[in-house]
């Protein structure tokens, strides 16, 4: 059986915030810019909640971010410091930007914040773009758009240009600056991920700024989590006949809590068969595979012992 990292308590690395995915750590800031150390575990959220646990998936989201923060640094220097064990990463601290970079390639989503969704209803307006009527479902855009929201505790907002600068959120230069980034980190990937055989459909950035007042990328890049991606060769095929493209499907492990329980209100879920926790761990290790050209090497087990070990010199 291979093991699964659901949690981790280094309290030796210092005070721990977890997030849903990652446990994050923050040991003493010395020189006044500190680091962040973000270890990626095995936990899958869906519904607002731990859904389920899924082998590899931690290594998984840390590897093909490290890949692509390498493959993009000539665009935009990014806050990786270290990756000193397949599942962590080392960042450092960033003043954040309160926005969320979000840019889309295509007419699709299901949620109420989708593209596909607003166009559906009739919005024709997106950041400075707008759509032309009689568009269809997962259709490509003409050109991608950058479409942001405000990056807050309740829920992410949708605003205009002129709402996130009159509101305080950036600056009219910092906006610009932030767009014109994202949409060339989005041109790359598409291009990397076109000779992968994928479609990088739209995705989300965040960025800060560092000591010298420059945009730096933080948390992390075109992950199968921050991101959509479909397969090349069907593509045209199945929207020719009116089906979905093939993607990277989460779809199925929530769609088996939605038969067999309800995840929204439930106190305790059942645990999800095994098949299909095995059946998304194969789909996250072959995301894994067709990004990066590189075969997936599994870190070694146990884990935890593994990452004290590589964590060791960061201890406060
Ligand atoms: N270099 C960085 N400096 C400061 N904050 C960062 C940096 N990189 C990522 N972050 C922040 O760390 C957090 C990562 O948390 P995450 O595990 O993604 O949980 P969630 O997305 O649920 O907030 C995010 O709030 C992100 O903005
Ligand atoms: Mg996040």
């Amino acid at each position: 059986m291979t093991e699964v990292l659901k949690e981790t308590n280094f309290g030796f690395l210092g005070k721990k915030k977890a997030g849903k995915v990652r446990d994050i750590y923050e040991p003493s800031t010395d020189s006044g810019q500190g680091s962040l150390i973000f270890i990626s575990t095995d936990r899958h959220s869906s519904f607002d909640r731990i859904i389920a646990h899924i082998p590899h998936k931690g290594q998984v989201l840390n590897q093909v971010s490290a890949w692509w923060f390498e493959q993009t640094k000539d665009i935009v220097p990014n806050h990786v410091l270290a990756v000193p064990d397949p599942n962590v990463t080392v960042g450092k601290k960033m003043r954040t930007i309160p926005i969320e970079a979000v840019v889309r390639g295509y007419l699709t989503g299901v949620t109420d914040t989708a593209i596909w969704t607003r166009y559906s209803k009739g919005e024709r307006s997106f950041g400075d773009i707008k759509l032309p009527d009689g568009m269809k479902k997962n259709q490509r855009l003409a050109t991608p758009v950058f479409d942001p929201t405000t990056k807050e505790e309740k829920h992410d907002r949708i605003l205009s240009v002129d709402e996130l600068i009159s509101e305080g959120f950036v600056t009219k230069e910092l906006f610009e600056l932030v767009k014109q980034t994202a949409l060339s980190l989005f041109a790359k990937g598409q291009e990397i991920a076109a000779g992968r055989g994928l479609i990088l459909v739209d995705t989300k950035y965040e960025f800060g700024m560092n000591e010298k007042d420059e945009l730096v990328l933080i948390d992390e890049i075109h992950t199968p989590d921050s991101s959509r991606y479909w397969q090349l060769r069907s593509y045209e095929e199945h929207i020719a006949a009116g089906e979905e493209p093939e993607y990277f499907d989460k779809e199925f492990l929530r769609l088996w809590f939605k038969e067999h329980c309800d995840p929204y209100k439930d106190a305790v879920l059942p645990a999800a068969p095994e098949e299909l926790v095995e059946e998304m761990s194969r789909r996250y290790i072959q995301m894994y595979e067709q990004i990066t050209g590189e075969k997936f090497i599994a870190g070694e087990e146990p884990m935890i012992p593994r990452m004290e070990q590589n964590l060791k010199q960061y201890a406060i």
